[in-house]
C-alpha cells in the first residue's frame, strides 16, 4: 500500500502537508479560482503490481489497496458493483455501472470508506457533515462502523428516506433554519473543536475530503478491469461538486501512467444548473454561479455552481457538460426501469439524457462505447416517479373485472 506524502492542489500542483485535509489551496483561492487538494504519494501507486494477478481479496473496494492510502479500512463491503450492458435503451453501446448496490445504496460509500478510514487513523473524535442526502447517509453509516460520533447538519424542511437513514445509523442530526448556517456551524466545529469534515463546509465549494475522493478512483479501476483494460470511449456522470468525476479521472490516469490502459476515457458531466456547460463554452477559469428558474427533481445534484476540479477534468479529457431538465429526468427514470429493470434516483438518471443529447449532436459517435454511472437507488427518492405512475385499480374479485381494469389502466391485452 502506498504512503500518502502530501496534499497537492488539483489546479496549480502546490504541495501541502497531509494535515491540510480540511482546507483548500490558499494560492488558488487568493487568485479567485478556489481548488481542492488531492492525495500525493511517496512513489508511483500500483508500481510493481501485475494487472493479471491482482489480489481477489478483500472483496470490493479495498482489493485495490495498492492504489490507496495504507490504512486499516473502515469498510462495509463497498465497491465491486455490477457493470450492466443496456442495449434496449436505444442509445447505442451503453453500460450502466450500478452504484446503487453499495451498502447504503449509493456511490458515496466509496467516499465515506476513504474519508472515515483516514479519520480513524488520525484518531478523529467526531465526524461532521453538511448533507441532507446520500453523503450524509454514507458518513453516518461508516462513522457508526468506526465507532466515531457523527454530527449531520441539515436544514428545515429536509426530509425523506436519506434523512431517516442518517438517524437510523445513529448520527446526531441538527436542523438549522437557513441552509447557509450549516457551513458556519461546521466551520466552527472543525476549526475550534477539531471535528473531522467529510463534506464541503465553506464556499465557494471546492469539493469533499481528499481521502474520500481517493475511494472514487476504484470506480475507474473496476471499469478498466471489466473492459479487459480496453477502456470505454466515454464515462458520463451526474455531477454536483465533481468529486467522483475527479476521482475517476485520477484513477484512469494512474492506470494510463502504469501502461495498463492506452488512454483515459472522455468525461461528460450531466448537471442541473448548466454552470460547467457555460464555463466550457466561455473558456472561463472558474464556473460561475448559475441560479435555476424551476426547482429540480435531481435534488442530489442541485448546486448552482460547479467546481474547478470538474472543469479541469472536462478540459483535460476533451469532454463535455450537459444541463438536464425535469422532463428528461422523469422520462429516463421510467425508461431505464421499464426497459432494463434498473431503477435509479432522479439525479442518477441524468447521464442517459446527456448521452441521448450528445449522440444526437454527433459528439458521441456511432459505435463509441459509453459507461453511465448510476449513482444511487430509486428507493432513495421515490416521490417524483411515484407521482407519475398510474394508481393501481381496486377491482371486483372476478376475471372479467380484472381484465377490464388491466386494459383500462395499463393497456394490457391477454
Ligand atoms: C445520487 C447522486 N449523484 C451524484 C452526485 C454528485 O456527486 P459529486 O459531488 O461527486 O459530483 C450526488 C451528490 O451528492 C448524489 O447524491
Ligand atoms: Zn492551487
Amino acid at each position: 500500500m502506498p504512503r500518502p506524502a502530501s496534499l497537492d492542489c488539483v489546479r496549480c500542483g502546490a504541495r501541502y502537508p497531509i494535515e491540510h485535509f480540511d482546507r483548500d489551496c490558499p494560492a488558488c483561492r487568493n487568485a479567485g479560482t478556489p481548488a481542492n487538494l488531492t492525495v500525493g504519494y511517496d512513489g508511483i501507486v500500483g508500481a510493481g503490481i501485475d494487472r493479471e494477478h491482482l489480489p481477489r481479496k478483500p472483496a470490493g473496494l479495498w482489493r485495490w489497496g495498492d492504489f490507496l492510502p495504507d490504512l486499516e479500512p473502515v469498510t462495509l463491503g463497498e465497491g465491486a458493483t455490477s457493470l450492466l450492458h443496456t442495449p434496449k435503451l436505444g442509445l447505442g453501446e451503453v453500460w450502466v455501472k450500478d452504484e446503487s448496490r453499495n451498502p447504503t445504496w449509493s456511490f458515496k460509500d466509496r467516499l465515506a470508506t476513504g474519508a472515515i478510514s483516514w479519520a480513524s487513523r488520525i484518531g478523529a473524535t467526531t465526524i461532521a457533515s453538511s448533507s441532507s442526502g446520500n453523503a450524509g447517509a454514507a458518513a453516518a453509516a461508516y462513522a457508526a462502523s468506526a465507532g466515531i460520533p457523527c454530527i449531520v447538519f441539515t436544514f428545515q424542511g429536509a426530509s425523506g428516506v436519506m434523512v431517516t437513514q442518517m438517524r437510523a445509523y445513529g448520527a446526531m442530526l441538527v436542523v438549522v433554519a437557513e441552509k447557509s448556517d450549516r457551513w458556519k456551524l461546521q466551520t466552527a466545529g472543525v476549526r475550534e473543536l477539531g471535528w473531522y469534515p467529510t463534506s464541503p463546509f465553506f464556499g465557494p465549494v471546492v469539493g469533499s475530503n481528499p481521502f474520500g475522493i481517493e475511494g472514487y478512483k476504484t470506480i475507474a479501476y473496476e471499469i478498466a478491469e471489466d473492459f479487459a483494460w480496453d477502456v470505454p470511449d466515454w464515462c458520463v456522470l451526474p455531477v454536483c461538486y465533481g468529486d467522483a468525476l475527479y476521482g475517476m479521472w485520477k484513477g484512469f490516469e494512474e492506470l494510463r501512467r502504469l501502461g495498463w490502459i492506452k488512454r483515459t476515457p472522455r468525461f461528460v458531466a450531466a448537471e442541473v444548473a448548466g454552470s460547467l456547460e457555460a464555463a466550457l463554452s466561455a473558456g472561463a477559469a472558474m464556473p460561475a454561479d448559475q441560479p435555476r428558474n424551476e426547482p429540480t427533481l435531481a435534488t442530489s445534484i442541485g448546486a448552482s455552481q460547479g467546481t474547478v476540479q470538474s472543469l479541469d477534468v472536462l478540459r483535460r479529457s476533451n469532454g463535455a457538460a450537459v444541463a438536464i431538465g425535469n422532463d428528461d429526468l422523469i422520462r429516463w427514470a421510467h425508461k431505464l426501469a421499464r426497459d432494463e429493470g434498473i431503477w435509479g434516483e432522479p439525479s442518477s438518471v441524468a447521464p442517459f439524457a446527456a448521452i441521448e443529447r450528445l449522440r444526437a449532436a454527433g459528439t458521441i459517435k456511432a459505435g463509441e462505447r459509453v459507461v453511465a454511472l448510476l449513482t444511487a437507488s430509486g428507493l432513495k427518492d421515490a416521490g417524483p416517479i411515484e407521482e407519475t405512475l398510474p394508481a393501481p385499480p381496486l377491482i371486483e374479485p372476478n376475471l372479467p373485472a380484472l381484465l377490464r381494469s388491466l386494459h383500462n389502466v395499463y393497456g394490457y391485452k391477454p
